[in-house]
């Protein structure tokens, strides 16, 4: 039997607690004993873990958020932190760390695994921006929130024959205003990784008025040069004949705490069991996530700092359906 824990860091994501239910269901039927830690890295520096059985992870599976509570530590960022996190685990008798979360997450779980401990990250973050993760725990129910707002606001537009600016989160990244612009029938998507000129956007919104559209959507990255507000702002400034009369949506945190849907509790369930077997098996220093449908493992050092390309066939795939 060995002892390990488990914690959930960074943006809350849908789905979590569905990968932390398998993790401790999956350790306990192994014979392990798996500690839940309180407050992500927050917690994990101050001791504030315990023990969990099967019952304690009961009816979580359909939860949004995540019930071990979840921070943005600072302090793990320095020597201090991370020495603290790991004498907290040896003291313990903890011998190694389930980390689910995003780029942030995983970047100070490569920082403990340089220092020697035996860590696993399980990809999770709305942003969908982690290498080694097709779809990271949380992007789907993310995106169908998204969806259903984008549709009702189409509802709208298209009754006033207004356009609307709908701004996703994202963080730095592209994927999920793409993914929601393509999925939402957007007339524009505008995203971080494409240099974004107003003038263009402008030409895109007046030619579907042109082209006799009720509406016009344009779905805009959180990270953009301009996000929605920009563009809003620099329209009015340019005084731009755009044809519809504009309004702008922010959807913001709206979008993360969704009960996950089928896709994120399969998903989140099948890298839970895997982040066990993987510690079991020794294989460690690895981000699991889901690759070609398959659980697939990726070193941390190829993770940390990298940057996930968006996929081309989706950009062109977008700029030929917006017309
Ligand atoms: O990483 C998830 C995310 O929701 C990003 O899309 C967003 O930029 C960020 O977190 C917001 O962080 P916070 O909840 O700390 O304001």
């Amino acid at each position: 039997m060995s002892r390990f824990a488990v914690l959930t860091s960074g943006g809350d994501a849908p789905g979590m607690n569905a990968a932390v239910r398998a993790v401790v269901r999956t350790g306990v039927a192994h014979g392990h004993q798996v500690f839940g830690v309180r407050g992500g890295y927050t917690g994990l520096i101050a001791g504030d873990f315990s023990a969990l059985g099967p019952r304690d992870v009961g009816g979580i599976i359909g939860r949004g958020g995540t019930v071990l509570g979840s921070t943005r530590c600072q302090q793990l960022r320095t020597d201090a932190g991370q020495e603290a996190a790991i004498a907290q685990m040896r003291t313990n008798g903890i011998g190694g760390l389930i980390v689910i979360g995003g780029n942030g997450s995983q970047a100070g779980n490569f920082a403990l695994s340089r220092r020697g401990l035996r860590v696993v990250g399980v990809a999770s973050t709305i942003d969908n921006d982690l290498i080694g993760a097709d779809v990271a725990i949380g992007a789907t129910t993310a995106l169908d929130v998204a969806l259903e707002a984008i549709d009702r606001l189409r509802v709208t537009a298209a009754s006033h024959k207004r356009g609307f600016l709908v701004e996703v989160m994202g963080r730095d990244s592209g994927h999920l205003a793409l993914v929601a612009g393509i999925a939402g029938g957007a007339e524009a998507i505008v995203i971080p990784e494409l240099a974004v000129d107003p003038e263009a956007v402008a030409g895109q919104i007046r030619a579907a008025y042109e082209r006799g559209k009720s509406h016009a959507i344009v779905v805009v990255a959180e990270g953009a040069k301009y996000n929605a507000q920009g563009l809003q702002n620099y329209f009015q400034e340019h005084a731009q004949r755009l044809g519809f009369e504009l309004r702008v949506t922010t959807l913001g945190h709206v979008q993360r705490g969704g009960t996950p849907g089928v896709f994120d509790r399969m998903i989140a369930t099948r890298l839970g069991v895997a982040a066990v077997e993987h510690l079991e098996r020794d294989l460690h220093g690895v981000l699991l996530g889901i690759k070609d449908g398959r659980v697939g493992s990726t070193a941390l050092a190829e993770v940390v700092g990298g940057i996930k390309p968006l996929e081309t066939p989706l950009l062109d795939m977008a700029s030929l359906l917006e017309k």
